[in-house]
């Protein structure tokens, strides 16, 4: 990864955080992408310790479209190249709460937020040798229908559900936007990763640090976030990869998806929806 420039949203913690360390510790310049400026320094200073290391650390806020674009701007006018983007961060919500521009959280934290800054960033991706985008979804994909009437989850909010969907998006936008980039012969691929059930913080209460109990007991049942990052690393690094494009990966191999998150229809009408609720035109237009 000598050489290399790789994104990792939330790399203050969990998963993103080890994926971040791997990858520096691979000789990439790693980009830590991350909401809360006190949380990115500690990470940032933790992670630096390790001599040879290159970090930088960048503020970015999936809750919020303006801070997405702020972002890929200053990105870009820092760095002009990109090779491989981590969309890792992710929240559990707790209960239904809107994003400054009034989108259901996890749908924008998890989904949209991604899907943007994505779309923002690909110019960057097309031009290296070959870049390279991860979508963190999850298992949980698998516990739902697509609401494309109601990606807002408007209606019977329930905290699980609404993850699940949100990650079912993740999946589908990965099938749609391989299907694109295969059609124009992009040398860009991406792929999603269920990184696996693992020990974090993600149940945690960021306001109030409430449950960490649950996060202490999940250290004893399940994966470590070393373990999590894995399949983010060999993603983001494997030469073998570099044709292989729209597929779910769980311990670095490619699994079967449900069924609903391979139906193309829904992953063309969820793409062409997102580009409207960001204001997009698309830009992989033919
Ligand atoms: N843990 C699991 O078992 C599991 C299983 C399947 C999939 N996943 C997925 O793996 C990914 C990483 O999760 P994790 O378990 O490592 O959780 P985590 O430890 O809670 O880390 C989540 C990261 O996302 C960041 N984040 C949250 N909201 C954000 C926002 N609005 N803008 C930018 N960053 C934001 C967090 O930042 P703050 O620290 O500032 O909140 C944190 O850095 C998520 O997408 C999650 O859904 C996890």
């Amino acid at each position: 990864m000598k050489g290399k420039v790789v994104i990792v949203t939330g790399a203050n913690a969990g998963i993103g955080k080890a994926t971040a360390a791997r990858l520096a510790d691979l000789g990439a310049t790693v980009v830590l992408a991350c909401r809360c400026k006190e949380r990115g320094e500690a990470a940032l200073s933790e992670l630096s310790c390790v001599n040879g290391r290159c970090f930088d650390l960048m503020a970015l806020d999936l809750a919020d479209q303006g801070s997405i674009r702020a972002f890929a701007e200053a990105f870009t006018k820092k760095y002009g190249r990109l090779d491989v983007l981590i969309n890792n961060a992710g929240i559990l919500g707790r209960h239904r709460a809107e994003t400054k521009q009034g989108f259901e959280m996890s749908f924008e934290v998890n989904y949209l937020g991604a899907f943007l800054l994505t779309m923002l960033l690909l110019p960057l991706l097309e031009k290296s040798g070959q870049g390279r985008v991860v979508m963190t979804t999850s298992v949980a994909h698998g516990w739902g229908d697509v609401r494309l009437n109601d990606l807002n989850y408007t209606r019977g909010y329930n905290r699980f559900a609404a993850y699940g969907h949100s990650k079912l998006c993740c999946l589908l936008f990965t099938r749609a936007l391989a299907e694109k980039l295969r059609a124009r012969s992009s040398r860009v691929t991406v792929n999603a990763v269920h990184p696996g059930i693992v020990a974090t913080d993600i149940v945690v209460n960021r306001a109030n640090g409430r449950f960490q109990w649950v996060a202490r007991l999940m250290k004893i049942l399940f994966m470590t976030s070393d373990e999590g990052a894995k399949t983010n690393v060999y993603l983001a690094s494997e030469p073998t990869l570099h044709d292989v494009s729209g597929e779910y990966f769980y311990r670095c191999k490619i699994e079967p998806s449900s069924a609903e998150s391979r139906n193309l229809a829904s992953a063309n009408r969820l793409y062409d929806t997102s580009l409207r609720l960001c204001g997009l035109d698309d830009p992989l237009k033919s």
